[in-house]
């Protein structure tokens, strides 16, 4: 995040800023629907809770097997019951055979994960709701900014009945704090104002501590420090726990106005992630296992690459980490098998898809901090890392 994007931020006035903010995010999603709240957690919950107001008898969300813990603490707050759905391996979204098996009267809601920013083929997912009359999710927490191949004037987040999206740490507008929902219904809208109107506002401590978190990640998101943080363990930087709880508040003005700030850079940014994902599909096609296919010209907020060994990835992750490049091995399992929310699902089913997704993957860095160099350390360190017994 850069430095002066935060200085021009801090010297403008709260309540003023907050309404303009509101209005150029709006302008640049194309939609009047829309709600600020501190994480994106906190903007599904508010869509949860609103939907589920209005049919109290479906209590159901479906949410991917293989996707980020904080959804199910999200449908979990709500007051509803996550079911798990396999994904695909094709874009990660579901598979929809299973999908179809797991709707039924009692499913209030499915949620659709772009992850990585990669778009997720929405048509017979959303064909597959309307005809049980449940509304779709889009979690566009990971593609702010994205949008559908072949479609450039629909952004991801915006062609379901309702999306949302994150501000958090790693995100494409990456400033630790703050949440988007987008709605497309007036009348659901409507009812969600109202319980916006409920949620409590920023309190002045929790902005001096959001200050003083942002002056810090300021410094160390350069990415000759990057290495510093990842080696402290209590901040778990790559790690996957799920948090039962969270904060649900309105939101704070600043980080309003630092995402809009941020706004006019993502265009460029979006070329540099396109360039940088274009670069590994050429020069690591010979790793990439082959039930995946990228797309070879798309912005990903990381590259998902897949290994067809466990235990070569695993070998290739921890040269990668150790070397401080900003690979991930992402999500480490299931969500049914998680530590913490295994006990919370208590669902036995294998999960076959998510099981090899998060066993094969490890992610890389597509944003601007990466050079060339960077890239050609990666792909020297996989090469390296495949061959050695
Ligand atoms: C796919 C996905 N969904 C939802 C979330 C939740 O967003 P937040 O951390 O802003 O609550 C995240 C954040 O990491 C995410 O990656």
């Amino acid at each position: 995040m850069p430095l002066k994007a935060l200085a021009r931020c801090l010297a403008v006035k709260s309540r003023d800023t907050r309404d303009r903010s509101i209005e150029v995010i709006k302008r640049y999603l194309g939609t009047d629907h829309v709600f600020f709240l501190s994480s994106g957690r906190a903007a599904l919950w508010l869509y949860l809770k609103t939907v589920s107001s209005m049919k109290p008898a479906r209590k159901e969300v479906i949410v991917p097997a293989y996707t980020c813990p904080s959804v199910v603490s999200a449908v979990l707050k709500a007051g509803l019951t996550p079911v798990l759905c396999d994904n695909n391996v094709d874009d990660f979204g579901f598979l929809c055979e299973e999908l179809e098996e797991k709707l039924n009267k009692k499913t209030l809601a499915v949620i659709v994960v772009h992850l990585y920013g990669m778009p997720v083929r929405l048509d017979k997912i959303q064909a597959l709701c309307r005809g049980n009359d449940t509304w779709l999710v889009e979690d566009a927490a990971q593609s702010f900014g994205g949008s559908f191949p072949g479609n450039p004037d629909v952004k991801l987040g915006l062609a379901a009945d309702a999306g949302f999206f994150s501000f958090g740490r790693g995100k494409p507008i990456s400033i630790l704090h703050g949440g988007l929902l987008t709605v497309k219904s007036r009348d659901i809208h409507g009812e969600a104002l109202n319980l916006y109107g409920r949620v409590n506002g920023f309190s002045s401590s929790q902005s001096v501590n959001y200050c003083l978190s942002l002056g810090l990640y300021s410094l160390f998101s350069n990415p000759r420090l990057y290495w510093f943080p990842q080696l402290i363990p209590a901040l778990n930087l790559g790690g996957t726990v799920f948090e039962p709880e969270f904060e649900i508040t309105s939101g704070n003005s600043l980080a309003m106005s630092l995402a809009c700030e941020m706004i006019d850079s993502i265009e460029v940014e979006k070329r540099v992630r396109e360039d940088n994902s274009r670069w590994y599909f050429d020069n690591l096609e010979e790793f990439q296992w082959a039930g995946i296919r990228p797309a070879p010209v798309y912005p990903y907020l990381r590259y998902p690459l897949l290994f067809t060994d466990g235990g070569v990835r695993n070998r290739i992750l921890e040269s990668l980490v150790s070397a401080g490049t900003g690979a991930t091995g992402s999500y480490p399992t299931p969500l049914n098998i998680l530590p913490g929310l295994k006990e919370v699902l208590a669902d036995e089913r294998e999960y076959k898809n998510a099981k090899q997704i998060s066993a094969s993957i490890v992610t890389l860095p597509v944003h601007s901090g990466v050079t060339e160099k960077d890239r050609e350390n990666i792909k020297r360190i996989i090469a390296q890392a495949s061959h050695a017994n």
